[in-house]
């Protein structure tokens, strides 16, 4: 029969017992054969799963042998009878397991060669091979279950923001250059010679003027490029949903936001997380997990032990103290039982995060066991054991240095010690806003502060005078240590969600104003030109009535590892790019050709090295 014209009754994973003495026509792929003494026996295979069909030599007579040539990942079209199967085959754990299909008629729609590697079998497979056979790759039913997910969040998204009131855009993908802190992909523009378009970083310039333009509430679902450099959780080509809204306090903002959080795990995950989420300003978070974006499934904190340490005679101390550095203390309950090997490692672990050493104290009835013991009186010791809080049995390790170091140190500590002692839950969620970013951070490379988010985050107006300082005589505060500069303590209006350790989404309320704006470029050395040059247009529309707005933006690659438990982000992106940013199936980027190169003005000029 040609099954070119016979409709699909059912997708393979929906028949059931319901269905018994019904004949029926199924479409899908040969998921595995057996051959049982004549018998031959199919899983056949679509997205909601597998039905077993049986094959048959009494039944089919003269097409049976077509059915001996049967390979994996054929193609199949088959008509059969939906029987019961015969007792102790029955798979309980399988929907479709208690029934099989006595096919009657069939056709292979298709053949295929040879797999690369067996479906069931990826395990072994390295991630070259997976994603250079990508459309195989993502044949696996494991595969399909997080695309379906996919899937599902867009639809609650949609929903939700809908449901507030959100309305949906799309903004240009050819645009100009916003900065986000990242290096743009560029597009030459063939119709302006010697011009180029920029891949968007994100949409924000866009959604900005769309509050300018009275939309009020605003959100898409966003392709944003970035040319850096990649890590686990950072593609070139990403996906945000980005959310703007006009006349909004941050409180507003965290309440849509968290309303749509819990509604994305909720139908997703079939999990209930309390709201209000926890506020946690970022010098909290810095001082007391090291990090910008805790992971607050344990309760593991660090301790402000400088001015402790004032008077003490330790020179790896006094040294960090003399430079105005920071002394801090991470205390592990129990952590006494630790070895001088894993203490050891440890301390090389830390190195990593360029920390000199790894200081470390047992707690012991009334006493500390450490190297540097001898250098504390039986009163700092009892101060330094009141300070961190610890009891008879934890070990406590201090990094002293650059407050950077120490915080990157002890954050990255606090994490690897939690996980190592297994202090959480790996399927819990803590989230947290952090709030009360600084609106500049120090580049000790370049010795001046630069903005810490993009530069149209407006800051809290109790600090203007300290930008008012600054911008009144920047060259008054050239060699004024970093501690002392007016520009560190000025806060911004922008706030991070972070969860398991992650930072998920972040977001500030704008500038709304033309003159604030330019006090914000002349705080980072923008001049007049360059502002114009760079956002004339968004200056512009500034000054057309522009209404107080403020927005945000979550990582949908990144929200999707976390409700899947992945840690690799090309796992949740259906064709993604490898570390060093490439396309393995299509083997993008690749040459083109001279016409195509001169149509554009372009000639490529490499440097030796890389011919
Ligand atoms: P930001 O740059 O913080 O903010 O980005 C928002 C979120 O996007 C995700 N993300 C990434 N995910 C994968 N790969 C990358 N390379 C990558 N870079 C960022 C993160 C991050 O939290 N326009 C602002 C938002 C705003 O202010 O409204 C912005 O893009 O999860
Ligand atoms: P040292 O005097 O170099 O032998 O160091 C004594 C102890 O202090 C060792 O356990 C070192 O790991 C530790 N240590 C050295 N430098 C630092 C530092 N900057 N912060 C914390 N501990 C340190």
């Amino acid at each position: 029969m040609d099954f070119t014209n016979k409709k699909r009754s059912y997708y393979c994973g929906q028949v059931t017992a319901a269905n018994i003495d019904e004949t029926i026509v199924l479409k899908g792929w040969a998921h595995s054969r057996r051959d049982h003494g004549g018998i031959i026996f199919v899983d056949l295979r679509d997205r909601t799963g597998i039905c077993q069909v049986v094959f048959d030599p009494d039944v089919l007579v003269d097409k049976f042998a077509t059915a001996h040539g049967l390979r994996d990942e054929y193609v199949l079209a088959i008509e059969g009878k939906v029987r019961r199967r015969p007792e102790g085959t029955i798979n309980a754990k399988m929907h479709t397991g208690e029934i099989e299909v006595l096919v009657k008629d069939f056709e292979i729609l298709n053949t295929a060669r040879i797999l690369p590697f067996k479906l069931d079998d990826y395990a072994k497979t390295s991630e070259d091979i997976r994603l250079k056979y990508r459309f195989l790759d993502l044949r696996r039913p494991e595969m399909q279950k997080k695309f379906m997910m996919r899937h599902k969040l867009y639809q609650v998204v949609r929903k939700s923001l809908s449901d507030q009131g959100f309305i949906e855009f799309t903004t240009p993908i050819l645009t100009k250059s916003t900065p986000e802190g990242a290096r743009d992909f560029l597009v030459p523009a063939r119709l302006s010679p010697g011009n180029f378009f920029a891949l968007p970083q994100s949409p924000q310039l866009f959604k900005q003027l769309l509050m300018v333009a009275g939309y009020d509430k605003y959100f898409q679902i966003a392709t944003c490029f970035r040319d850096e450099d990649l890590r686990a959780n950072r593609q070139p080509e990403f996906t945000q949903i980005d959310i703007e809204a006009s006349f909004i306090t941050p409180e507003e903002m965290f309440d849509y936001v968290e309303n749509l959080v819990c509604n994305v795990w909720k139908e997703c995950k079939g999990i209930d997380i309390p709201r209000p989420f926890k506020r946690l300003p970022y010098a909290e978070s810095m001082l007391k997990y090291g990090s910008d974006k805790p992971d607050l499934r344990y309760d593991l904190s660090i301790t402000e032990v400088t001015d402790l340490f004032r008077d003490v005679e330790i020179k790896v101390f006094s040294n960090v103290i003399a430079k105005r550095g920071r002394i801090r203390a991470l205390r592990l309950p129990g952590g006494a039982a630790l070895s001088r090997k894993q203490i050891d490692d440890y301390t090389a672990f830390v190195g990593v995060y360029d920390a000199k050493g790894l200081a470390w104290f047992k707690v012991q009835e009334n006493e500390l066991q450490s190297p540097l013991a001898k250098f504390l009186t039986p009163e700092k010791t009892a101060e330094f054991v009141a300070a961190v809080k610890a009891e008879v049995g934890d070990i406590i390790f201090i990094v002293a240095d650059r407050e950077k170091v120490v915080c990157d140190a002890l954050g990255a500590l606090r994490q690897k010690l939690a996980s190592d002692m297994k202090l959480y839950d790996p399927k819990a969620f803590s989230f947290a806003w952090i709030v009360d970013f600084p609106l500049f951070e120090y580049s000790e490379r370049d010795k001046v502060y630069t903005p810490s988010h993009h530069p149209f985050t407006a800051w809290v107006s109790e600090d203007t005078p300290k930008m008012e300082e600054y911008v009144a005589d920047p060259d008054k505060f050239k060699n004024v240590h970093p501690d002392d500069h007016p520009l560190k303590g000025v806060r911004a209006l922008a706030y991070d969600l972070a969860v398991n350790g992650e930072e998920m989404g972040g977001g500030s309320i704008r500038i709304h104003r033309a003159d604030v704006q330019s006090l914000l470029f002349r705080a980072i050395n923008i001049g007049e030109e360059e502002a114009q040059d760079k956002f004339g247009f968004l200056l512009n529309a500034l000054s057309f009535g522009a209404p107080p707005h403020g927005g945000l933006a979550f990582g949908v690659d990144r929200m999707l590892m976390l409700l899947l438990g992945e840690t690799n982000i090309r796992e949740v992106i259906a064709f993604p790019k490898t570390q060093s940013g490439t396309d393995l199936m299509s083997e993008a980027p690749s040459q083109i050709t001279d016409a195509q190169l001169k149509e554009v003005y372009i000639k490529v000029d490499l440097p030796p090295e890389t011919k």
